[in-house]
């Protein structure tokens, strides 16, 4: 299990034990912590899910693919698509911020 730190807009932390091969937003919504709607199920098409790694890990996942660029538009490469986002054993104690809002 690879556990991730999911902190929410108002600073409440949400750790969650995630097995390898989920991804962040399946961590999330299979663990009903709120700030992510994953509209499209997943999809890389509704950009529902947006989540900003903390700095320290955004080296830590493959970048971002072009098709999760094009939904994302913002040169902010910490901003990610959390349906993207594979868990591997190596983002253990990854720290993970949602936005206020998905809109
Ligand atoms: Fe729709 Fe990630 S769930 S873009």
């Amino acid at each position: 299990m690879t556990r991730i730190i999911y902190i929410q807009h108002d600073g409440r932390e949400d750790p969650v034990d995630l097995p390898v091969g989920y991804t962040l937003m399946q961590g999330a919504v299979l663990n009903d912590i709120p700030g992510i709607a994953a509209e499209c199920g997943g999809a890389a098409a509704c950009g529902t899910c947006r989540v900003q790694l903390a700095p320290d890990w955004v080296t830590h996942v493959p970048a971002a693919e072009e098709i999760e660029l094009s939904i994302l538009d913002d040169a902010d490469t910490s901003w990610r698509l959390s349906c993207q986002i594979t868990v591997m054993a190596e983002m253990d104690g990854m720290v993970v911020h949602l936005p206020e809002n998905q809109t």
